[in-house]
């Protein structure tokens, strides 16, 4: 799962819930982290305006703030405490002011952020049910705190607040059980529950009903679903959904290296409308340091990997996550990993250094790499990568791509943008002569690459 570590503003909502009798009060909702606290927001802004409070997408005016926390590393949660400081500004203008904390760094620091005498509510992923009732305590002055994590919490009867466009996010399990030793996401998300095939299907038809031509499906390892009834697995789910839907462009994210089955890549390869996209982290090339982030597999495992992925999927994309600096680290160690970078020559990653994070087992390993280290590896990390994001762009020119036109590109000039089946952004011409709209399907040609984007024109 990427990280965005941005807020991401809210927009106006698609699919607003019918009118309920509104109670006068404005919240507005900024959300840090990952896609699954993009999703999470969602369901808190659903809950809220059923609840009667009136949606806003500036703070400037909201009786209520909540900010939907990360706490993947220390610069996550250090850029919460800046927010905070700037948050005091609209408490001073509005003494009643509520300021509520959500999400994972809710869950890993509990009753000690209520200390900061801004704070006035703190709730953890699996208690947003608990909001409107938290909100109004502290709408009439009392603080208060609900962080029990549940195994069986997964908001399926909940239908997301989304914001408009045509890309959904759609959360089929929360938790993770994978304990990697670095990692804080499975005490802030608690064990791994999956929601019901039927009811992901379910939503999947509504979504394409609702306008909605692609949808990500989310999970911290999607690879563990289950849907205990059926004994179904997450490639059965990606069948049925596409089945369903099959117009509908559908994505996933994240999946767990050791977990990638034959039969999910076969799927992949099987339906169209499964897009040949793969998020698969690394973190490190060497197998020493798998094993001490208890990542469960060996490079050889996941070159192995890759090369069926390849083999079945000839054109997919891959994209990873990499930690630079992890305890004990080597220089070795790294050249192990660039020298995976260069075996797989993936079209992106997201890229760390090492943060280590209290209460994880790698915590009591020590943090023996300097920063500098860590640092100068990371570059060294970043800029191999932006040479292969370029090389493997390369083979792009000439090739014809059905393209979901997204809107108009950042570039401005009349362009517009959209993305292929790969994930590629790829800009092209306006032509409104054609007809065409946002989330329509075009073909388009490209003629020209570069590490980010490729450039085409319509056909
Ligand atoms: N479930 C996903 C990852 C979620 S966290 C998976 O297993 O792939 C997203 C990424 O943040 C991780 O893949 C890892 O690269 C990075 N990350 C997690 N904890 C970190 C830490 N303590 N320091 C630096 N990077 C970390
Ligand atoms: Fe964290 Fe590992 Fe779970 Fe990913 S699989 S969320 S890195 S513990
Ligand atoms: Fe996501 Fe950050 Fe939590 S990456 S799961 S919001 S710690």
């Amino acid at each position: 799962m990427t990280t965005l570590e941005l807020p991401v503003l809210n927009s106006s909502l698609a699919t607003a819930a019918p009118a309920t009798l509104k109670n006068g009060k404005k919240i507005y909702v900024e959300t840090y982290g990952c896609q699954m606290n993009v999703s999470d927001s969602e369901i808190v802004q659903s809950v809220m305006d059923t609840n009667g409070y009136e949606i806003i997408h500036s703070p400037d005016t909201a009786d209520v703030i909540l900010l939907n926390t990360c706490a993947i590393r220390d610069n996550a949660e250090k850029k919460i405490h800046e927010r905070l400081t700037h948050l005091k500004y609209y408490k001073k203008r509005n003494r009643n002011l509520v300021v509520g904390l959500l999400g994972c760094m809710a869950e890993r620091l509990r009753a000690q952020l209520l200390e900061l005498q801004l704070v006035d509510i703190v709730v953890g992923p699996d208690e947003y049910r608990r909001v409107p009732e938290l909100v109004e305590s502290a709408l009439n002055g009392d603080k208060g705190i609900a962080v029990k994590l549940s195994r069986v919490e997964t908001y399926e009867d909940i239908l997301p607040l989304r914001t408009e466009g045509i890309s959904a996010w759609v959360s089929i399990m929360r938790g993770c059980d994978k304990f990697c030793t670095f990692c804080v996401v499975p005490f802030t998300r608690g064990r791994e529950r999956s929601r019901t095939l039927s009811g992901v299907v379910d939503e999947m038809k509504s979504l394409w009903d609702l306008g909605f031509k692609e949808v990500t499906l989310l999970g911290q390892n999607v690879n563990s679903y289950r849907d205990e009834p059926s004994g179904s697995d997450f490639a059965d789910l990606l069948i049925a959904c596409t089945k369903a839907v099959p117009q509908m462009r559908i994505r996933y994210s994240t999946s767990h290296p050791q977990d990638m089955s034959d039969k999910l890549i076969y799927a992949m390869a099987e339906y169209p409308g499964i897009c040949n996209y793969i998020h698969l982290p690394i973190q490190s090339g060497s197998n020493r340091i798998l094993e001490l982030m208890n990542r469960t597999y060996t490079v050889e495992h996941y070159l192995q990997r890759v090369e069926k992925i390849k083999q079945l999927i000839p054109n997919c994309a891959m994209s990873t996550d990499i930690i630079s600096g992890f305890c004990t680290e080597t220089e070795e160690d790294h050249q192990l990993t660039l020298d995976v970078m260069r075996t797989v020559k993936y079209e992106g990653a997201y890229m760390f250094s090492y943060s280590p994070r209290e209460n994880t087992k790698a915590w009591k390993m020590g943090d023996d790499v300097p920063d500098e280290v860590k640092q100068r590896r990371l570059e060294e990390i970043i800029t191999l990568q932006r040479i292969h994001s370029a090389e493997v762009n390369q083979p792009e020119i000439g090739i014809l791509h059905s393209v979901m036109v997204e809107g108009p590109s950042k570039r401005g000039n009349n362009e517009w943008r959209g993305r292929t089946d790969t994930n590629k952004v790829i800009v092209f011409p306006h032509e409104d002569v054609r007809g065409y709209v946002v989330g329509d399907l075009v073909n388009v040609r490209v003629h020209t690459v570069n590490s980010a984007t490729l450039l085409g024109t319509l056909e």
